[in-house]
């Protein structure tokens, strides 16, 4: 800093002072001149007095020996060169010894003194011709000359003084305004440092006027700055893949993303001897695909399909989609004790029912923790392995891999981590329950961002954190600082694409009802409810068959009329809750099904195999309302996938309060899924619903999910990753700038 400060100040100051200097330098020149010219005139008129009356009577009676001695005596004077007397005609009469050669007599005397300058072989001379007065003889005038070149001599020397001084006056400036920029750069750098790790530009504390106006101006534009970028996040209209990969160019510098998570988004399968693509049943899967799709880079997943092994190359990689390959897949391998205790032991039989209030008791075995920590280290090294830079941003995706933000720093310090949890967060109460809790939020917090679906979650995670972790949390950023490393806590409601490209393959809305209601064997004049989920205990499908139920009690008239069609795709099926859960739906469908219907009609439709997203969207644009009655549910993009499927607008989702969609779609007919009178009422208003309240219910929902895609919710996130790395850069800089002055101001101390 110290270099670049003398160059900026000390050039422009050194290159003013020699241009003042070269233009003083003539003028003290002709000021010299001129003193030492009116001085030696002043000297000739005084010596013309003094020797004008002892001359006079001489020259009356001329003797050349007297007079010469007399002038001879007159030019002792160091710088008095030569008297030279003039008579008529310019004739030369009398001239000191040394007269130079080029004084000669004019034929026209002076009538008053007149002084001149001329040059000559030993320098400048001047001459000062007196007219004489009185009886002179022959002479008529005299000229007395003095030797200039006195005057060159300190001419130079004055010159020689000036620029010296200049030099001198150059150097101490130059010296004074390096040091005093110096030291208040110093002084704001060490603001804005303190500004940047106190994140301080987000609002000027109260009461605390920077001191210096400088800062308060460099703060107040990073205040706009970071203002800007969350309005043109939170405003921008329109999001789509362009505006995506528009942030990752110009915000992330194109540096390289990485998706982790336990799903795959391809999963290859062998079938009858054909290798299949299957897509999965995963609302992770359904909102980071698009963005991928969008933006490239390289997902890493648990290879879990049957031909998974068949489909990549030496790198474990796979590009897809396989119809028109974006981006890279990278497979991680799992034996099967690691899938058992990892999978569906800590991750589904612990982490799961932890974070879901539906009252499965959570399992928690010290040789499933251990897995899990040994897979979530064997995903970090995949992450090492794709990883072309030293600060790529990864994407870490839910409770699979918490401890995994951990476990990259210490391979990769500076990458940008951000860790997206998609299911709920429960109160602290609950969640200490888990043996390993202190380790498990450890992990986390070594995340960057830690994203969830609403503000309560997080609200739920900060409390859990202020429980069990010794950590600072600034409520008001909402961050959690542990030994010196910062966590951004912040709500991301997940959304899908918009439009989903599921869309472009569908027929008309009438077509789709057409075909389903033949595929099922319908009555035109059925009304169609759909439900659509994995086979999970949280997503309350026992509780929605009975609401069925109830509703067919109390009202009649639908008997014969209202049909569910219920997807339930068959999850983690090994596991006894899962078993359960499949056991309990079968029950409940059976007894209604036996109870309300006949050999033409059967309630309730049960398909227990999972459909593929083009089926689950015809069935979407075929029924008049979905129902989603999680019992506690992260986001749930089934509600906003069926509101995206209706551009007819004629059709009505009812909605659990528990799941994260119901936030934002308020129009849905909201459901308590444990009050199963309630939720048959709502069934009923959405049954009896005037066509146009349910356009117009529609049409905002469609509204707010067009305006709320997946593309913002990715865009948001990546927004606040590149927030982060622009401060840590600048914190760098400045850290690395103020290590290099303290090295250079030891090293010139030791000197
Ligand atoms: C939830 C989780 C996802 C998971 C999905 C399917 O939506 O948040 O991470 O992929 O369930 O579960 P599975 O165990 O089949 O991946």
């Amino acid at each position: 800093m110290f270099k670049d400060l003398a160059l900026r100040f000390g050039v422009p100051l050194v290159l003013v002072l020699a241009a003042g200097t070269y233009f003083a330098v003539p003028l003290v020149d002709r000021m010299i001149t001129e003193w030492f010219r009116s001085d030696i005139e002043m000297r000739a008129r005084l010596v013309m007095n003094s020797i004008e009356e002892g001359l006079v009577p001489l020259l009356d009676r001329p003797s050349q020996p007297r007079i010469r001695n007399f002038l001879a005596k007159v030019t002792a004077d160091e710088r008095l060169v030569a008297i030279v007397v003039c008579g008529r005609n310019g004739k030369l009469l009398y001239k000191t010894e040394h007269t130079p050669n080029v004084i000669t007599c004019s034929a026209q005397p002076p009538v008053v003194p007149a002084f001149e300058i001329v040059p000559s072989a030993g320098g400048r001379l001047d001459l000062a011709s007196f007219p004489l007065r009185g009886e002179t003889g022959e002479a008529q005038y005299l000229v007395i000359v003095h030797d200039l070149s006195f005057i060159d001599r300190r001419q130079s020397s004055a010159r020689d003084y000036l620029i010296a001084f200049a030099s001198l006056v150059a150097l101490v400036l130059v010296g004074l305004c390096v040091l005093i920029a110096w030291l208040v750069l110093r002084s704001w750098m060490r603001s804005l440092i303190r500004d940047i790790r106190g994140k301080r530009f987000l609002a000027e504390v109260a009461g605390q006027q920077p001191a210096d106006a400088v800062i308060g101006q460099v703060r107040q534009v990073l205040r706009e700055i970071e203002e800007a970028q969350r309005q043109e996040v939170e405003f921008r209209e329109n999001w789509t893949p362009d505006a995506l990969r528009h942030i990752v160019k110009e915000h992330l510098n194109n540096t390289q993303l990485i998706v982790v998570s336990n799903r795959e988004p391809y999963i290859h399968n062998r079938e009858n001897g054909d290798t299949v693509v299957q897509y999965p049943a995963s609302g992770m899967v359904t909102a980071l695909e698009p963005v991928m799709r969008a933006c490239s880079g390289v997902w890493i997943a648990h290879g879990s399909g049957s031909a998974d092994k068949d489909a990549v190359d030496s790198f474990d990689q796979v590009r897809v989609p396989p119809e028109d390959p974006s981006y890279t897949l990278r497979r991680v391998w799992l034996d099967p004790e690691e899938e058992e205790g990892y999978y569906y032991g800590f991750s589904n039989e612990g982490i799961w029912p932890l974070c879901h209030l539906t009252f499965v008791r959570p399992s928690f075995r010290p040789q499933d923790w251990r897995y899990y920590t040994a897979v979530n280290r064997k995903f970090a090294d995949a992450i090492k392995q794709e990883a072309k830079s030293e600060r790529p941003v990864v994407l870490l995706q839910d409770f699979h891999v918490a401890l995994a933000p951990g476990l990259v720093r210490e391979h990769l310090p500076q990458a940008t981590t951000a860790l997206f949890w998609h299911i709920p967060w429960p109160n602290p109460a609950a969640f200490g329950i888990c043996p390993w809790k202190a380790e498990l939020l450890k992990g986390m917090l070594q995340a960057n961002i830690i994203g969830f679906h609403t503000r309560f979650h997080c609200q739920n995670f900060l409390a859990t954190v202020d429980r069990f972790v010794e950590s600072h949390i600034d409520y008001e950023h909402s961050t959690v600082t542990v030994s010196n490393h910062t966590c951004h806590i912040a709500p991301y409601p997940i959304s899908i694409e918009w439009p989903p490209h599921w869309l472009n393959s569908q027929a008309p809305v009438a077509d789709c009802r057409r075909n389903v209601l033949e595929r099922h064997r319908l009555a035109r004049n059925v009304m169609l409810a759909v439900g659509v989920e994995r086979w999970d205990y949280t997503k309350g499908i026992p509780d929605r068959v009975a609401a069925v139920e109830r509703l067919l009690e109390v009202e009649p008239e639908w008997r014969g009329r209202l049909v569910l069609l219920q997807v339930a795709a068959p999850s983690r099926s090994k596991l006894p809750a899962y078993i359960e859960i499949q056991r309990s739906t079968h029950e409940a469908v059976d007894r209604i099904n036996n109870r309300f219907g006949n050999e033409d009609y059967r309630p309730i439709i049960l398909i227990t195999e999972q459909r593929d997203p083009a089926e689950v969207y015809e069935l979407y644009r075929a029924a008049d309302f979905c129902i989603v009655s999680s019992l506690d549910d992260g986001m749930n993009l089934v509600a906003k996938e069926f509101v995206a499927a209706r551009e007819d607008e004629d059709a009505v989702l009812v909605l659990s309060t528990f799941a994260g969609a119901s936030r934002e779609l308020v129009e849905a007919l909201i459901v308590n899924p444990f009050d199963i009178e309630g939720t048959a009422r709502a069934m009923a208003q959405a049954l009896r619903m005037s066509r146009e309240e349910r356009r117009q219910r529609m049409r905002v929902m469609r509204y707010t999910v067009k305006q709320n895609n997946v593309f913002r919710w990715a865009g948001r996130m990546l927004m606040d990753a590149a927030r982060i790395r622009q401060r840590e850069q600048l914190t760098a800089l400045s850290t690395d700038q103020t290590a290099r002055d303290t090295g250079a101001m030891a090293r010139a101390r030791r000197r």
